[in-house]
């Protein structure tokens, strides 16, 4: 079979469900890190082990940080990557810039839910600022402290494979 060659190559397929030597509040974290029943589910936005769509940052470095980091980072009014783009036609919106290559733009319209993926000509945009008006959906969506604290063990985990888990109590808001 085609996927033989692969696993002999130690190839792991990334599958839906949680592996088994997750933890079992990893496991909790990812079930809701994926939840497509929640609109705000974070892999509208972030890609992990592979799946979801990376409009936003890789989560894998800031996960290396201490669960109340984690947290503070998805919380803050204040954006490092968000930038706000304004065209010559004067329409305006948040944006996550992708890439660039020669005179086009590819970013994502952070305006619309899921992010709508956009290429631009450079010539059409009037300006680019710092974002003023975006926020991360976890904020508005008010998640409790448990699953605050399960998404970021599960985040923990894939970015560095820790099993100690993270108390509701260091991620109270
Ligand atoms: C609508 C898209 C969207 C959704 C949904 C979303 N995020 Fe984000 N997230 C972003 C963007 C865009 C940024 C970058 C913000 C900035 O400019 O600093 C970000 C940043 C972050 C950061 C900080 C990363 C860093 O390196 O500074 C963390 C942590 C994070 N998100 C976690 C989550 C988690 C956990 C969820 C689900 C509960 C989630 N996000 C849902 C878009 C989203």
């Amino acid at each position: 079979m085609f996927w033989l060659p692969l696993l002999l190559a130690g190839f792991t397929p990334v599958l839906p469900a949680a592996s088994s030597d997750m933890p079992v509040q990893a496991a909790r974290g990812k079930g809701i890190f994926f939840d497509t029943a929640n609109k705000n589910h974070c892999s509208t936005c972030h890609e992990m082990e592979k799946q979801g769509t990376a409009v936003g940052p890789d989560l894998t470095k800031v996960g290396r940080l201490s669960p109340r980091a984690v947290l503070i980072s998805m919380l803050s009014t204040r954006t490092v990557y968000v930038k706000e783009v304004e065209l010559k036609t004067k329409e305006k919106f948040p944006a996550m810039i992708a890439s660039e290559n020669g005179n086009e733009i590819k970013l994502y319209d952070l305006s619309k839910m899921p992010p709508a993926p956009m290429t631009l000509e450079k010539s059409a945009i009037y300006a680019v600022r710092d974002n003023g008006t975006w926020k991360h959906p976890p904020e508005s969506a008010g998640m409790s402290a448990e699953k605050l604290a399960d998404v970021i063990s599960y985040i923990r985990w894939v970015a560095f494979g820790d099993t100690k888990g993270v108390s509701p109590d260091e991620v109270k808001q």
